[in-house]
């Protein structure tokens, strides 16, 4: 199960009040979630024990259609209908998914801009190919994924004739309303639903983010056992619960002026959990003119180039580094001349050399005045992912209560789509 390590918040936080913190304000955040009538988006919560076992059936069934006639699946969503599904894909199979040998579909998000150039360079990836494509927006509305959805739909129109393009077009949208599912339900096109209590960013063990990584072969039961875990382990209101103890930390380090928040990974893997987790924690917590402004990196790249800052930059930084133990497989070789100098590391894993860098990385940040929280978690398997995402939207939801606001509502972002529309029926800019 995952772990959090607050070592590195002690010297900033005294431990009692972290404590304090976790026995009255953490624990009263967790019974407002519970009680069940303080929000209205709740169906995270209990999905992994409630899944509707006929819903992943018609998943599985999809996913092998799509596997057995298309050579590329096309995910059209945005924020919350995407990230969690590309996150996912990238930690258990690849950034580079697409290029490695397979017998799935190669996969591209799309609808996630409003670049031409973008949609023009999948079009040509695409190529000849035979393609499906799975629409996803809980509101059906998102001008982004409607416009990609519109040129994608036209082009498999063209391709197989309306009645064949229909078989080919998955809508995973709102159970019951939007205009995704009223197209959907009139043009026959398969359906997957969004239960109407859960929202885009806590979505990703819904259709939204199980149909597109199972037709990666990802397998969708045991991300959602693994979330499932994470479900019953953090139903637990003594002060070791994990997430308690990461929400506690984040709102006593924010109270001290630690306003920006680096997530940061230590494999490529694991950049787009960033992108994720950036949305998770940003749309929960960003609102009344508060929040804590979420940042992630990827190291050890990102030494490189955001090092400097971390260590001596303006001091408003707090760190969440994710340490995922990784396989012990990759040996550094020893060699006769040792020219490069580096047969001291001779039988040691790569994992071991990651390691150093975490503790070393942790402890001059630390000591830069960068209070470090510490998120261990297993090998990355389906299973430590499901327990990991959960984790992140429990702990996210906990931290966002604690500083009294909403973490299920998104209102500030329609004030650009008002205006975007708004533009666009008038026609001038
Ligand atoms: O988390 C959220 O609610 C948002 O990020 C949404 O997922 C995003 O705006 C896309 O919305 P929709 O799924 O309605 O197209």
């Amino acid at each position: 199960m995952i772990k959090t390590d607050i070592s590195g918040v002690l010297p900033f936080v005294p431990e009692h009040e972290l404590l304090k913190s976790i026995r009255e304000d953490a624990s009263a955040a967790h019974c407002r979630l519970t009680e069940g009538n303080s929000f209205d988006y709740l169906g995270w919560m209990y999905l992994p024990g409630r899944f509707d076992m006929d819903e992943l059936r018609r998943i599985h069934e999809a996913s092998a259609k799509i596997c057995r006639d298309s050579d590329v699946l096309v995910v059209i969503g945005i924020g919350g209908s995407y990230l969690g599904a590309k996150a996912v894909l990238e930690l258990l199979r690849s950034p580079e998914y697409n290029l490695m040998p397979k017998d799935t579909p190669d996969i591209y998000f799309a609808g996630n801009n409003l670049s031409g150039e973008h949609f023009k360079r999948l079009v040509r990836l695409i190529g000849d190919r035979d393609f499906s494509v799975n629409v996803i927006s809980k509101s059906g509305s998102t001008l982004e994924s409607a416009v990609a959805f519109r040129l994608f739909r036209s082009m498999l129109e063209k391709r197989y004739g309306k009645e064949k393009a229909a078989e080919r077009i998955y809508a995973t949208t709102d159970s019951t309303c939007g205009a995704l599912r009223k197209m959907a339900e009139e043009e026959g096109y398969t359906c997957f639903s969004i239960p109407g209590d859960i929202g885009g960013r806590y979505s990703v063990f819904t259709a939204v983010g199980l149909l597109p990584l199972s037709c990666a072969g990802i397998d969708i039961d045991m991300l959602l056992k693994g979330a499932e875990n994470a479900m019953n382990e953090l139903d637990d209101c003594s002060e070791k619960n994990p997430a308690y103890l990461y929400a506690a930390a984040r709102r006593k380090l924010y109270e001290l002026g630690k306003t920006t928040e680096i997530f940061a990974v230590w494999s490529p893997e694991q950049r787009s959990l960033g992108e994720w987790w950036k949305q998770l924690f940003g749309e929960s917590e960003g609102k009344k003119n508060i929040g804590i402004f979420p940042a992630a990196v990827e190291y050890s790249g990102d030494l490189h180039s955001m090092g400097q800052y971390i260590q001596e930059g303006r001091r408003d930084l707090m760190e969440t580094m994710l340490c995922a133990r990784e396989p012990e497989e990759v040996l550094m070789p020893e060699t006769e001349k040792d020219d490069d100098g580096l047969n001291y590391l001779a039988g040691r894993s790569l994992a071991y050399v990651n390691r150093a860098a975490q503790k070393a990385v942790a402890d001059a940040h630390i000591s830069g005045g960068v209070p470090c929280i510490k998120i261990e978690t297993g090998e990355i398997t389906e299973e430590t992912v499901g327990e990991l995402l959960y984790f992140f939207m429990f702990a996210c939801a906990i931290s966002a209560i604690m500083s009294g606001v909403d973490p299920f509502d998104q209102p500030g972002v329609e004030a650009y789509k008002k205006n975007m529309k708004e533009l666009l029926r008038k026609g001038k800019f």
